[in-house]
């Protein structure tokens, strides 16, 4: 089990290992963006990561595709459906398109 923080709220939540973000997200936030149901086709998932990242899977070819035509992307962007939290450190995501 992981830790997952979301900024801005401080919302914690329990995540066990192989759980990606978005679903972890979902659980806490309903309305969470996630237009193409977590297939790295949308982007609407963007999040950052502000702590913890080495608890979390590794970038794929895929997600690194779709974020390079995401505005505003930077070192700790990833797309929260592709991003499973490991279990080995707790982390911490800032929720950007929260609407
Ligand atoms: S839900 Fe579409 S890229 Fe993550």
């Amino acid at each position: 089990m992981s830790l997952v923080t979301l900024a801005p709220s401080g919302k914690e939540i329990d995540v066990a290992e192989g759980t990606t973000l978005l679903a972890a997200i979902l659980g806490a936030i309903p309305e969470f963006p996630h237009k193409c149901d977590g297939n790295a086709k949308c982007g609407s998932c963007h999040i950052f990561v502000l702590e913890g990242r080495k608890g979390l899977t590794k970038t794929t070819r895929e997600e690194n595709e779709k974020l390079d035509t995401i505005v505003g992307v930077g070192s700790k962007s990833r797309l929260a459906c592709q991003a499973k939290v490991l279990g080995t450190e707790n982390v911490k995501v800032e929720i950007l398109s929260f609407v």
